[in-house]
């Protein structure tokens, strides 16, 4: 499969190693200094692009890429706001979209994991709930997309949550997301229920990016001559 890298820092990299192992070539590698480089013409050499860039730049490269009928894995975060346009713009164009917070095969099973320990604690009114994550100082945004993404699962089963707030707070209704940032942390999640009886917690841990390079790989093969918009879920048959 010949595939486009736009974004070619740490994941970029990472991406373009499993992607070589796995048979695939990059016909486009875009970073910072070459964006004259990103026309229509040659983004249309690739079967799919994976766009790992920063949440300022992703909605721009997507959408750019995604009008030219080429069908995109995005793995940049904080930029969720403007999905429903990307989508819309995905199946106007007839070509296929994945995004996902993360793409590693152990965080979606722990997102399945997350679902359903917070079905079973939904009636346990005595538990407090808290979300912790730790990450890199140079990752750009806070909360990670991944704890976003946790936090959501939460508030849909959690009756007693009505949203999540980056910070420590004593209000009932909110669901606090801590947020560390230490180095060279790759990425640890935390979900946390506590009573004066006991706590619960689960936690992933990733030890390097592999994981996640190698899920955007996967999505990307899954991606290929399809349309419409897709998840994890769907790639991993979870
Ligand atoms: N979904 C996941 O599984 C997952 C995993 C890790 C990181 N991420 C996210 O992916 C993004 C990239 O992470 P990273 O660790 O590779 O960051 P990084 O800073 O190492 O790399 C980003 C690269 O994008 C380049 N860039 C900046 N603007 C650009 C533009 N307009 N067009 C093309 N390239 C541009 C930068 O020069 C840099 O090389 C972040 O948003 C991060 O949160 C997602």
């Amino acid at each position: 499969m010949n595939i486009a890298l736009i974004g070619y820092g740490k994941m970029g990299k990472a991406i373009h190693e499993i992607a070589k192992e796995r048979g695939h070539e990059a016909v486009l590698i875009i970073d910072a200094d070459n964006l004259h480089d990103l026309t229509p013409e040659n983004i249309k050499k690739a079967d799919v692009v994976i766009e790992f860039t920063s949440p300022h730049t992703a909605f721009k490269n997507v959408t750019f890429c995604l009008q030219q009928a080429v069908p995109v894995v995005c793995g940049s975060t904080g930029w969720l706001e403007k999905l429903d346009e990307a989508k819309a713009i995905a199946e106007a164009a007839r070509t296929g979209l994945i995004v996902a917070s993360n793409f590693s095969v152990g965080v979606n099973i722990f997102f399945e994991v997350n679902k359903r320990l917070a079905q079973l604690m939904a009636p346990q009114s005595n538990y407090e709930v808290t979300l912790k994550e730790i990450h890199h100082t140079a990752k750009k945004d806070a909360p990670s997309g991944t704890a976003i993404s946790l936090a959501e699962q939460v508030l849909e089963q959690l009756g007693r949550k009505e949203k999540w707030v980056n910070e420590v707070s004593a209000h009932p209704g909110d669901l606090s997301i801590i947020s560390e940032r230490i180095d060279p942390a790759p990425g640890t999640h935390h979900v946390k229920y506590s009573s004066a009886i006991d706590d619960i917690e689960i936690i992933h841990t990733a030890h390097n990016r592999t994981g996640f390079a190698l899920g955007a790989v996967l999505a990307a093969e899954f991606l290929k001559d399809k349309t419409g918009f897709f998840g994890m879920k769907e790639v991993l048959n979870l």
